[in-house]
């Protein structure tokens, strides 16, 4: 594996070698689903690059990026386990420069729900990604359906601006118990881990409800903030593909989509139908 901190040794090391290029974003702290994402990437592409970078443009004031984990040989360890041909590790001063061109996420697609509760947090995420892309120019890029706003944002930025990569979608891995695997997981106490199981369960509980035929999102919701109680829940939404507000859901085109602080760890999830 090829360790490439700087745009120079990115560049010499992509031109070193030949075929498709699969691409994990990745802020690091891998886990199972970090892994995933790469492992799919692998099977797809002839070569893979990831990259590890805790973006500053998408922590607003007051957030957790100085105490955001970094673990940077256990993560070294695992993408070279995990078959990564290059790995792109670069500093701030790398990837931004002052007074700079940056992207800004759709005004209401990218300021509802996560974008509410983080204004300019997409903006920082598309912005460094599309650096990222442009970077590495890969065939296809990897990202998971736990951050839904997210991939859906990346994948609306693609096309609005003729990208050529393929943005593929993979799903959310979880633990044994449904908790979906996230980097902020190591900050939860014992108690906490047993109170965010409460965000996979109200989600559950949303599919069974609309395996059992109910449609109307208001009820949904209804059902899962009882469930969700006592946390601090920041959102229960539920919305089309294109993150649209809907009042009854349609198979094959919903996203149902939790945020809730547990303790002072901020999670979210969602289960798509
Ligand atoms: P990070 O939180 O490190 O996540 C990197 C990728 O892993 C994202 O696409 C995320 O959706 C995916 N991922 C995280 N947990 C997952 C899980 N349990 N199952 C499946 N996929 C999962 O998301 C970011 O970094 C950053 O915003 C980034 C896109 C790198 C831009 O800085």
């Amino acid at each position: 594996m090829i360790i490439a901190r700087t745009v120079l040794e990115l560049r010499a090391s992509l031109d070193s070698q030949t075929g498709s290029v699969g691409f994990v974003p990745t802020m690091g702290a891998l886990h199972i689903g970090h892994r995933t994402l790469i492992e799919k990437a692998r099977s797809e592409n002839d070569r893979v690059v990831v990259s590890i970078f805790v973006n500053p443009t998408q922590f607003l004031a007051g957030e957790d990026l100085s105490k955001y984990p970094r673990r940077e040989e256990a993560d070294f360890k695992i993408c070279e386990l995990s078959g990564v041909d290059i790995l792109f590790y670069p500093d701030v001063s790398t990837m931004y420069g002052k007074d700079e061109v940056s992207i800004k996420g759709p005004d209401v697609r990218g300021y509802i729900l996560e974008g509410a509760s983080r204004p300019g947090h997409f903006d920082g995420v598309l912005t460094v990604v599309m650096k990222l892309l442009n970077l590495v120019r890969a065939t296809r890029a990897y990202f998971g359906k736990k951050d839904a706003q997210q991939l859906s944002l990346i994948t609306q930025m693609a096309q609005n601006f003729f990208m050529s990569v393929e943005i593929i979608a993979v799903d959310t891995v979880r633990e044994k118990d449904g908790l979906a695997l996230s980097s902020r997981n190591v900050y939860l106490s014992e108690i906490d881990r047993t109170d965010a199981l409460k965000l996979s369960a109200s989600l559950k509980q949303a599919t069974h409800l609309v395996m059992q035929g109910v449609r109307e999102t208001n009820e949904i919701q209804r059902v899962m903030l009882s469930i969700l109680q006592p946390l601090n829940v920041e959102y229960v939404a539920i919305v089309n593909r294109r993150f649209e507000a809907i009042s009854e859901v349609v198979i094959g085109d919903t996203i149902v989509l939790v945020a809730a602080r547990v303790g002072t760890t901020r999670l979210i999830d969602n289960v798509w139908m």
